[in-house]
């Protein structure tokens, strides 16, 4: 099997003596993907992410670094894609139009401006994007030698809005090669995806639709793509069916839900590490109800009217100050992006204006937290009474279901109707529309008010539910589908 990704599970860092050392990646996909690590005849293939990572795979003998996660299992391959291609590849195209599009964040009076740059921006997204179909072709291997693959037919499983391209450009070197892509955002519905350039966004759909089968994490997603398919290309489309005829192909569409390993979450979590965390955690929260939340400060997570909706909570329930103290664990991303550095000032620019509007000497309302600790995220999932994921919008959200599975208080979960966990969670979580401040408000307050044995019912369904599709059920579904 062959897996392909922008960010791969294994990344490089200079280390206190000067040398490259490997760090293990996190994420949603990572861990929808950590399945494989254990199988053998797996090739994941994924970028250079960072100048070390680029020196590391040009400094090996093919110009890419094959790492095995675990000793003669899967195998990590590290292309080696120029600084300045990878940064339009990525932080232009990927990151500040796909996925703005995906998750409907322009704020369009101003953006987006499709002119000459994007052009040739777009240029450097397809370079990216052969690289990676490249990199497939070969590893599929011919005949006899497969490469690293080397039982049955060779599949390729495409991952996220970084590689939509590569579907069609492998088909078209690699016929014989099965292919699946996988989206892990929401998809746009056609009235906000027609904002990219015509020939864009047929290039993006035609690009998926090389694909033997099309994965999205939720049916809204699903619908969105059959209907822009219906829409945009001249395609015949079957949404009762779920599949797309386009070019001579067929494409399956299905909807693969990704939920958590609930035992190997349950062992990470008592890990010293992570019991040093919760210690700590205890000390400095003693005797109060906890709202926690953990995500990306990421525009599309909606830090900034999380924390809206606290500091209204605390006006309108002032019954609440000096009980209640708000875990903000906000891991910084995409700064290379200006409006994700400015989106974290603001976060932090808030949570100062509410510490000083209602902290105390004996109270500390509010604890935000702008860096990457697993183990810390992990106690403070134990510990919530209550758990806040109100994203703008979000392709499915595994912290709405990481913390009902590890809350040794029978969590409450405030959860947004836009996350595609909701199409799972919604009948137990108190959902909210992430717009409306007030609403969430109000939501925390009930959260907090809610009857003992009500909120335990809840919690347990929750925690099935967010252990109903294991990365591993998740990854077999998408094979399955390959194969049927
Ligand atoms: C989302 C995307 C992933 C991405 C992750 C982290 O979950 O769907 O593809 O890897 O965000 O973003 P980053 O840009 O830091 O890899």
């Amino acid at each position: 099997m062959l897996i392909a990704s922008n960010r791969g599970p294994v990344s490089f860092a200079v280390g206190d003596d000067g040398s490259l050392v490997a760090r293990r990646g996190a994420g949603g996909l990572v861990s929808g993907l950590s399945s494989v690590k254990d199988q053998a005849d797996v090739l994941w293939v994924c970028a250079a992410l960072s100048d070390a990572d680029r020196a590391a795979a040009r400094a090996a003998p093919d110009g890419h670094i094959d790492a095995e996660l675990t000793p003669g299992k899967t195998v990590v391959r590290i292309l080696d894609i120029p600084a300045a291609t990878f940064h339009r590849a990525y932080n232009s195209v990927a990151n500040s139009t796909l996925w703005f599009v995906h998750h409907m964040l322009f704020d369009t009076p101003n953006q987006p401006g499709f002119g000459l740059a994007f052009r040739r921006e777009w240029e450097s997204f397809r370079t990216y994007n052969a690289a990676f179909a490249e990199a497939l072709a070969e590893g599929a291997g011919t005949g006899a030698d497969r490469g690293p693959v080397s039982v049955g037919q060779v599949r390729a499983m495409i991952q996220d809005y970084h590689l939509p391209l590569v579907p069609r450009m492998l088909a078209e070197q690699r016929p014989d090669v099965r292919i699946a892509h996988f989206s892990h955002t929401p998809w746009a519905p056609p009235d906000y995806y027609r904002l990219l350039p015509d020939e864009v966004g047929r290039e993006v759909l035609d690009g998926i639709l090389g694909a033997d089968h099309a994965g999205f994490l939720c049916q809204r997603w699903a619908d969105a793509f059959l209907s822009c398919c219906a829409e945009f290309l001249d395609a015949s489309v079957d949404e009762a069916a779920g599949t797309v005829r386009y070019k001579g192909k067929l494409t399956s569409v299905a909807v693969h839900p990704l939920g958590v390993d609930a035992d190997e979450l349950r062992q990470r979590a008592v890990a010293p590490d992570v019991q040093g965390q919760v210690s700590a955690l205890t000390a400095i929260t003693a005797g109060q109800r906890l709202i926690v939340r953990v995500d990306r400060t990421e525009l599309s997570k909606n830090n900034v009217r999380g924390l809206a909706a606290y500091r209204e909570l605390l006006i309108t329930h002032p019954e609440w100050r000096g009980q209640v103290t708000h875990l903000a664990f906000a891991y910084p991303s995409r700064h290379d992006l200006p409006e994700y550095r400015e989106y974290t000032a603001r976060v932090q620019r808030m949570a100062g204006e509410i510490e000083d509007e209602f902290g105390t000497d004996a109270w500390n309302p509010l604890i935000l937290q702008v860096n990457d600790d697993y183990p810390r995220s992990l106690a403070a999932y134990r510990l919530a009474d209550v758990l806040l994921v109100n994203p703008i919008r979000d392709g499915m959200n595994l912290v709405a279901k990481e913390g009902p599975i590890l809350s040794e208080r029978a969590c409450a979960l405030v959860l947004s109707t836009e996350a595609g966990a909701a199409a799972e969670l919604g009948g137990d979580a108190l959902l909210v529309n992430p717009f409306d401040v007030t609403q969430t408000a109000e939501a925390l307050h009930r959260a907090l008010t809610m009857p003992e044995a009500e909120r335990a019912r809840r919690a347990a369904a929750l925690a099935a539910a967010g252990a109903a599709f294991p990365p591993s059920a998740w990854l077999q579904a998408q094979l399955d589908a390959l194969a049927g």
